[in-house]
């Protein structure tokens, strides 16, 4: 994955203690993983499951030894800070969070990691005097005000809640935070979630099956990569404030995104079907770069080249999911 050490790399000298990354099991976890320990600098993985099989797309068994993985629940705040005080971290990229159809399927455990595991993450940021704390939110926070065109989830109200809890960390606490939205991510380890449908159309091109995305419409191609390296970036120093901003990466149509497969991979059998996705994507990452520095970036046809040579080499392996 050349793009980690090149475009998305971060410098050693910007991290002088460890940094936790919580949901470290899942897509961006092991992108945001994989950039730290190809760049030396130390990490404490933080997860509920003990399964390295995402983050092991992208490193070696050796790199990963070299990652503190601490097991344990988001919304266990005692344990988060134990972890915390152990490690002498210094900053943390939460990430950590049950996706729109768990969110459905059980709101109360949505509510536990969503919500409850955030506020854990602040509390230890607020104990341990953290300057340096990033948090994913999302795209569909957007639909959760009142008065939103955007479809209303629980998922999106329990991210608009950590917005909200962020804000007031500040005010009453000076605990500065960077709330990010990403939009649809792709790329290797993105295997769940209702927008994971682009990235199983780029399997199905390099497994050569036929496949129909179930939504149309202009989306965000945000690569799992170029994601990962905005949080790793956004926590490279410390900050004031607590703001929050859209991270969209590359902006098309489904439609387009997969007619650069079909370029890429002539013959590949991909369609869509149905409405558009409920959610904004508009192009408003250059706000985010200009509050928290340069973190890299990647076309629709490099990402995607990257992602196919990726899970060409994997099925050999018998590596990949299976096509939802
Ligand atoms: N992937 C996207 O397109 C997208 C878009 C917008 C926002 N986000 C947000 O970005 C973050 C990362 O997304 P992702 O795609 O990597 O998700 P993912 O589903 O791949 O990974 C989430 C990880 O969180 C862990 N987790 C879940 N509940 C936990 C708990 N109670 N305690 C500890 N760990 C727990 C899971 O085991 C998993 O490894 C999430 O907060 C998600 O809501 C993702």
């Amino acid at each position: 994955m050349d793009s980690l050490n090149t475009r998305f790399a971060a410098r050693r000298d910007d991290f002088d203690r460890p940094v936790l990354v919580t949901g470290s099991g899942g897509c961006i976890g092991s992108w945001a993983l994989a950039i730290l320990v190809r760049a030396g600098v130390p990490v404490v993985a933080y997860d509920l499951a003990a399964d390295r099989r995402r983050p092991g797309l992208l490193l070696s068994g050796e790199e990963l030894d070299r990652v503190a993985w601490e097991q344990g629940d988001i919304a266990d705040h005692e344990a988060l800070d134990r972890v915390v005080a152990a490690h002498g971290v210094g900053a943390i990229v939460h990430l950590a969070a049950l996706q729109v159809p768990f969110c459905r399927e059980d709101p109360i455990a949505g509510a536990r990691a969503n919500v409850v595991g955030t506020v854990a993450v602040f509390e230890a940021a607020r104990r341990h005097g953290l300057r340096r704390l990033a948090y994913a939110s999302s795209i569909a926070a957007h639909g959760a005000p009142p008065d939103s065109p955007w479809l209303a989830t629980l998922y999106g109200a329990y991210k608009a809640c950590d917005e909200a809890a962020a804000r007031v960390y500040w005010q009453d606490w000076r605990v500065p935070s960077i709330g990010l939205r990403p939009g649809v991510v792709y790329g290797v380890g993105r295997d769940q979630g209702m927008t994971s449908r682009t990235t199983f159309a780029i399997l199905a091109a390099a497994l050569g099956c036929e496949y129909e995305v179930p939504f149309t419409g202009p989306v965000s191609w945000l690569y799992a990569g170029e994601a990962a390296a905005a949080f790793v970036q956004a926590v490279s120093r410390e900050r004031e404030g607590a703001v929050v901003f859209d991270c969209n990466g590359a902006v098309a149509t489904v439609e387009e995104g997969l007619a650069t497969l079909r370029r890429l991979r002539p013959g590949a059998r991909l369609g869509s079907r149905g409405d558009p996705l409920p959610f904004p994507a508009e192009d408003r990452d250059a706000l985010l770069r200009a509050h928290i520095g340069d973190y890299g970036a990647i076309s629709i046809e490099e990402g995607a080249t990257e992602t196919l040579r990726a899970f060409e080499v994997l099925a050999q392996q018998d590596r990949v999911p299976k096509i939802l």
